[in-house]
């Protein structure tokens, strides 16, 4: 008796799963899709940082994916040198430089959890974070400050970072005067002291036309 039964049971889930794949056809095939759509995200995820869920999603509302941000308040984190991100984030942890946002982010992470992320940032391609509206009179005095104050001495041919200091071309406008503002007030510290040095120098019409050219400067992938 028990195996007519199985055998019908079985015909039956078959049958039921005949109809169900003609019935929901598209559907079934749209779904399928879409996981597989999904598994692939995942892998690249998983393969970029490791698996879910990863440190640096903390960081996706303000820096965004994969530390490019959709407003120029924020700075990019991609492509920064490893050494620069490490000493943001001690700085913030340990109140030497301020951010409402960051310090008490900054405090609750450790040494090995800061050189992940620094590497994570470090090895994303960077890009252009906002267009701001074309002025190219002040484009062209941003140019022409940065050759004359030799800004790429310390950030590289392109701006694009060196050993001694970050990338700035292509950051967002607004955090770039603001950064620059920033360290002229004194309210940031640079502890080589270059930075302070050189915004100094820099009245406010400069800092704007500086900021205005390079965030529209293409970072250079290193
Ligand atoms: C709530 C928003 C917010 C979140 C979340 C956040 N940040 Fe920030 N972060 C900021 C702001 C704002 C600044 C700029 C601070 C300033 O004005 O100096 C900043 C600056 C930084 C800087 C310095 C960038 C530079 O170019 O000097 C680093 C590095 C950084 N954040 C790393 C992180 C990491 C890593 C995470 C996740 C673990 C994170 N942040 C999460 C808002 C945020
Ligand atoms: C002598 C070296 C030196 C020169 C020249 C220099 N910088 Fe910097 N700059 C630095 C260093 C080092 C930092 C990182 C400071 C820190 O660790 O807080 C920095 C940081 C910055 C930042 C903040 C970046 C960020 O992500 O927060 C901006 C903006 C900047 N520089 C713009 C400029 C501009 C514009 C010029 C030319 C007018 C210039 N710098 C010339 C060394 C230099």
């Amino acid at each position: 008796m028990k195996k007519p039964t199985v055998l019908l049971s079985a015909a039956l889930l078959a049958a039921g799963v005949l109809a169900a794949a003609a019935l929901y056809g598209p559907e079934l095939v749209a779904g399928y899709r879409f996981m597989d759509a999904l598994d692939r995200h995942y892998a690249r995820y998983e393969a970029n940082g490791g698996a879910w869920p990863q440190a640096q999603d903390a960081c996706t509302l303000c820096h965004g994916v994969r530390g490019q941000p959709a407003n120029g308040q924020y700075p990019a984190l991609a492509g920064q040198p490893v050494a620069y991100i490490q000493a943001q984030l001690q700085a913030f942890a340990h109140g030497t430089r301020h951010s409402p946002q960051m310090e008490p982010l900054a405090a609750t992470l450790s040494e090995a959890r800061i050189q992940a992320l620094a590497e994570y940032f470090a090895r994303q391609a960077p890009q252009i974070v906002d267009t701001p509206e074309a002025d190219e009179a002040l484009r062209a005095r941003g140019q022409a400050s940065v050759a004359a104050r030799g800004c790429t001495a310390c950030h590289g041919a392109q701006l694009s970072g060196s050993p001694v200091g970050p990338r700035i071309a292509g950051q967002g406008q607004a955090y770039l005067l603001e950064q620059l503002i920033a360290f002229k007030q004194g309210h940031r510290t640079d502890p080589s002291g270059a930075m302070n040095a050189t915004a100094s120098l820099l009245a406010q019409d400069e800092m704007q036309a500086l900021a205005h050219y390079l965030a529209g400067l293409a970072p250079a992938v290193r």
